[in-house]
C-alpha cells in the first residue's frame, strides 16, 4: 500500500467497520467463473448488473421476485449482524455468480487473481456526473454522513476524501490493470447511453455469449432508464437505508447533468485539476454526447 491507499483504507473501515469484517471481505474466496462488476460508486453498476443478468440467466421470475442487489450481492457492504455481502455472494446459487464491487484495484480480494477470474466488467463514468450523481446519493443515504454543500463536495471529490477513495485513481488503476490482464471489459457509461445495444453486443463478444440479436435487443429496449426506475426489483424502493423523498436512487440516467449543478467558475477550476491528475492520454471520458 502507498500513503495514499493508506488513507483509503482507513475510510473503508471507518464505513464498513472493524478490520474483522475487512479480513473476511479480503479473504473472499473466488471462483475461476466468477463474474466481477467493478465501479466507482455511481458509474452504472446497477444498469450493467441488471444486462448481465438477463444475458446469463433470460428472463424468468428471477428478475420479476428478486431485488438486483440480492440477484448481484454488493462484495464489501456489512452491517453487522442484519447484513453481509460477502456472505450473501458465499450463498449465491447460481452458475455463474454476479458479483458487485466498488473496490479501487488494490483492495480486489486476492483470490480473484488467483482463480484467474474470467471475466471482470469495470464501468466508468465521466468524473462531473459521476460526482453529481454519487452528491445525491449521499444525500439519501441514511447510512452515508451528510455530503454538506456542493461547493465543499466538489473540493472532496477532487482531494479524494471519498469513501472509496479517489475516482482518479480508481479510474485509472482500473485502466492500468486492464493492460496486463486481459480478463477485463472496461466499458463507459456515456457510451451505453449513446447505444445500449452496440454495447451489449461488444460485451457478448467479450463474454463469448451467443445470444441472439432479438434477444440482445430486447434486453437492450428492457433496461432503458424509465423502465428501470419503474421497476421495483431494480429502483432500489425495498432497500431500506434509502431515503426517496430525498432523491430517487434512479435520479436522471443522464450524460450532461453536471451542468445543472457546476457554476462557471467551479467548472474552471474543476478542469484546470482534471489534467493534472488525468495524465494517460488514452483514457478519455466525454461529459456530453
Ligand atoms: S451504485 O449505488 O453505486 O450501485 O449506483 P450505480 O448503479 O452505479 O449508479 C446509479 C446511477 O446510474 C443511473 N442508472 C441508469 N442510467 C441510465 N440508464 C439506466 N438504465 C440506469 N440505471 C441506473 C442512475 O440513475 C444513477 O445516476 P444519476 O445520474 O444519479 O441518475
Amino acid at each position: 500500500c502507498n500513503a495514499h491507499s493508506l488513507v483509503d483504507i482507513h475510510r473503508l473501515n471507518k464505513c464498513f467497520h472493524q478490520s474483522l469484517i475487512w479480513q473476511n471481505v479480503q479473504n473472499f474466496q473466488a471462483r475461476p467463473d466468477d463474474i466481477l462488476i467493478a465501479t466507482y460508486p455511481k458509474a452504472g453498476t446497477t444498469w450493467v448488473s441488471q444486462i448481465l443478468d438477463l444475458l446469463y440467466f433470460g428472463q424468468t421470475e428471477r428478475q420479476k421476485t428478486i431485488p438486483i442487489f440480492e440477484r448481484v450481492p454488493f462484495l464489501e457492504i456489512a452491517v453487522p449482524p442484519l447484513f453481509s455481502g460477502k456472505d450473501l455472494a458465499d450463498k449465491l446459487p447460481t452458475t455463474p455468480r454476479l458479483i458487485k464491487t466498488h473496490f479501487p484495484i488494490q483492495f480486489v480480494p486476492k483470490s480473484f487473481w488467483e482463480q484467474n477470474c474470467k471475466v471482470i466488467v469495470y464501468v466508468a463514468r465521466n468524473a462531473k456526473d459521476n460526482m453529481v450523481s454519487f452528491f445525491h446519493f449521499d444525500r439519501m443515504n441514511i447510512a452515508h454522513p451528510e455530503p454538506g454543500d456542493w461547493s465543499n463536495y466538489i473540493h472532496r471529490f477532487m482531494e479524494g476524501k471519498m469513501v472509496f477513495g479517489s475516482w482518479y485513481d480508481h479510474v485509472n488503476g482500473w485502466w492500468k490493470k486492464k493492460q496486463t490482464y486481459s480478463n477485463i471489459h472496461y466499458m463507459f457509461y456515456e457510451d451505453m447511453i449513446e447505444d445500449t445495444e452496440r454495447e451489449i453486443d461488444k460485451l457478448c463478444s467479450f463474454l463469448s455469449l451467443s445470444n441472439s440479436a432479438e434477444e440482445k435487443k430486447m434486453i437492450a429496449g428492457g433496461v432503458q432508464f424509465d423502465k428501470m426506475k419503474k421497476d421495483e426489483m431494480t429502483n432500489y424502493s425495498t432497500f431500506s437505508i434509502l431515503d426517496f423523498k430525498i432523491s430517487p436512487f434512479m435520479r436522471k440516467g443522464k450524460v450532461g447533468d453536471w451542468k445543472n449543478h457546476f457554476t462557471v467558475a467551479q467548472n474552471e477550476v474543476f478542469d484546470e485539476d482534471y489534467k493534472e491528475k488525468m495524465k494517460d492520454p488514452t483514457l478519455q471520458f466525454r461529459t456530453e454526447i
